[in-house]
């Protein structure tokens, strides 16, 4: 195995992915309301790269607003197939807009249309509303490609603390942090 933790978190999401019959690019994302209190929730971690791991979302929703305000943020991800744990945490810059295009181009129609649809995290009237505004944008880009919308992309967490949890016989667990120094990462074992 490779000692880099970056190379670590991709050998072990390569085997998650294989074995783990759920998606295994689900993480909790954490981040810090302006208040200073905690909020988490799941979002799918699309790339993880050695400038870091990226994951996409509506940059109008609560998530980017308190990324925009405290842009420091924690991923977790678990996979119960292989008995890994890994956290990542450390700074979070949007991608470039020629990414967010790319993976927007990649993904479905549907998904697509959603994203113009839905104004992520604020007040819906009802579901009627938003199928009625997903109506609105299927016949409006009807017949042609839809534009990544502006107030949607990537955000880019770029470690400079990871940690590598391996489950283990009678709740003896294997830990290793991994703090970034410079170009090099020290690597600590902790008790579970
Ligand atoms: C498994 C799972 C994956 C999700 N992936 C994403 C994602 O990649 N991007 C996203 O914006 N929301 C995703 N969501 C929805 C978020 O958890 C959340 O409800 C939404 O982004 C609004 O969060 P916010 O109000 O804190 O911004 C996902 C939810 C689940 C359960």
């Amino acid at each position: 195995m490779a000692t880099d933790p970056i190379a670590l978190i991709q050998e072990h999401f390569a085997r998650a992915d294989a074995s783990d019959e759920f998606d295994a690019s689900r993480a909790a994302l954490a981040t810090v309301r302006s208040d200073g209190q905690p909020s988490v929730r799941f979002v799918l971690v699309r790339h993880i790269e050695a400038q870091g791991l990226s994951f996409y979302t509506n940059y109008e929703s609560d998530k980017a607003l308190e990324l925009e305000g405290n842009p420091h943020a924690s991923l977790a991800f678990h996979w119960w197939a292989t008995g890994v744990q890994v956290r990542a945490t450390g700074p979070v810059t949007r991608t470039s807009p020629s990414q967010s295009d790319a993976y927007f181009a990649s993904r479905p129609r549907q998904s697509q249309l959603g994203a113009w649809a839905s104004d992520q995290s604020r007040p819906l009237v009802s579901r009627e509303a938003l199928v009625a505004r997903f109506a609105e944008v299927e016949a409006q880009y009807r017949g042609e490609p839809v534009p990544r919308p502006a107030h949607w992309g990537g955000y880019t967490l770029a470690p400079v603390e990871i940690e590598l949890w391996h489950n283990g016989d009678h709740r003896l667990h294997d830990r290793f942090r991994h703090v970034r120094d410079g170009d090099a990462w020290i690597e600590t074992r902790l008790a579970p």
